[in-house]
């Protein structure tokens, strides 16, 4: 099984010059990121999703990010009731793609790190080297005890995931028949093959938000996903720069990359009302409301104003900043990010392949112009 040799610069730069990376984040879901009930969000079908993976991988889109949920939010639209296995989704549209990095995601807890590494490997072989790695430890108890599995104190998931990580990595090397004994893991004569594509490994990314789950983050990933809420230059920059500085500490570079919900249209005006619409006027308040909950955020532990902006935030893409405009308006905010030190965005949309199309015809070419995108 010889493959031609890759390098991990060429996985971290996905194999091209865009200065700003540009991903999809949470079509494997239906209704993606945005919890309305308006009749066109996002079905989450799987011919849905090839079709669109084949339409951003000719548009250049950068990277494809699925979120590994298990069981639906409820609500007037069951959110994200209907979700497809990110690894096997990943590998589905890995062999039908040319160029685009597609990640699956895993929580650690779940999954034997042996089995893991080698369902990275396949799909990564599928792909020729474009799959992706995002890690998570969880935070949703109740979908946690689906699986009998309880879920440890915040830090000691992380401790896990550490243990859990370093198998991974050691199934990839080129040690054969090893033993691994750890606080949680005990494994004997450890031999997988074959190894990632192209004598290197996948990217591998984390988004915690916690001290320790950003120190995880900084001590084993190529890429940090930040929820970053604000447009201003200087905040950017200096979440970018402490990143990256508490990085150098761990004698690594790291990229940041953040997310974003995107609602593009011809003026202002009417991309203004098409985001008011889906996710104020038709939002599906039970659930943003069961969202909360599973957060610990109530009407009870929150003044009234605070409650309604977490609400509003929840609405419009559980989190991530609203990129709400006309093209050149959309294009500003993403050009701003990149020029503020973000490596790269991961956007949704309400529909994301009927509005995909207008995105990549309109606002690609000005970043190119602008010189973020290659
Ligand atoms: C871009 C992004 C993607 C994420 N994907 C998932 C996911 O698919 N599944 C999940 O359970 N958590 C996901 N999370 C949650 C994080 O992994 C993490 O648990 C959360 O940010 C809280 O941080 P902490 O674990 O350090 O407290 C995601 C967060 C972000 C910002």
């Amino acid at each position: 099984m010889l493959a031609p040799q890759i390098s991990m610069r060429e996985r971290m730069s996905m194999y091209n010059a865009n200065a700003l990376k540009i991903g999809l984040f949470g079509p494997n879901c239906s209704s993606g990121r945005a919890v309305t009930r308006v009749p066109e969000r996002w079905s989450g079908s799987w011919p849905d999703n090839l079709r669109l993976a084949r339409m951003a991988d000719e548009a250049g889109i950068d990277f494809l990010l699925p979120i590994a949920r298990w069981k639906g939010y409820g609500g007037d639209t069951d959110y994200q009731g209907a979700t497809w296995e990110t690894v096997n989704w990943a590998s589905g549209l890995l062999a039908s793609t040319k160029k685009i990095t597609v990640f699956g995601t895993m929580h650690a807890p779940l999954f034997n790190p042996i089995i893991a590494a080698k369902e990275f490997v396949t799909a990564d072989h599928i792909g020729e080297g474009r799959f992706g790695l995002n890690l998570v430890v969880g935070w949703n108890e109740d979908e946690f005890q689906m699986f009998g599995v309880t879920q440890r104190e915040h830090d000691a998931r992380y401790d896990y995931a550490q243990e859990w990580i370093d198998v991974v990595k050691l199934a990839w090397s080129d040690r054969a028949d090893f033993d691994y004994g750890g606080r949680y893991f005990n494994h004997k004569g450890i031999r997988a093959k074959p190894k990632p594509f192209g004598g290197t490994r996948p990217l591998i990314m984390n988004a915690g938000a916690s001290d320790i789950g950003r120190a995880f983050a900084l001590r084993n990933c190529d890429a940090f996903f930040t929820n970053h809420r604000s447009r201003a230059r200087d905040d950017t920059e200096a979440k970018v720069r402490t990143v990256k500085a508490e990085a150098a500490k761990y004698g690594r570079e790291i990229d940041v990359y953040t997310v974003g919900v995107v609602t593009c249209r011809p003026t202002i005006k009417d991309a203004e009302a098409y985001h008011r619409h889906c996710v104020v006027e038709e939002a599906d308040w039970s659930a943003v409301d069961l969202i909360l909950a599973k957060k610990n955020i109530t009407a009870e532990n929150h003044s009234p104003a605070d409650f309604q902006k977490a609400r509003n935030g929840y609405a419009q893409g559980m989190g991530g900043f609203p990129v709400v405009g006309d093209p050149d308006e959309v294009a500003s905010i993403l050009f701003e990010m990149s020029q503020a030190g973000m490596r790269g965005i991961g956007i949704s949309f309400v529909n994301y392949a009927d509005e995909l199309p207008y995105f990549c015809d309109e606002v690609l070419p000005r970043l190119k112009r602008m010189g973020v995108r290659a």
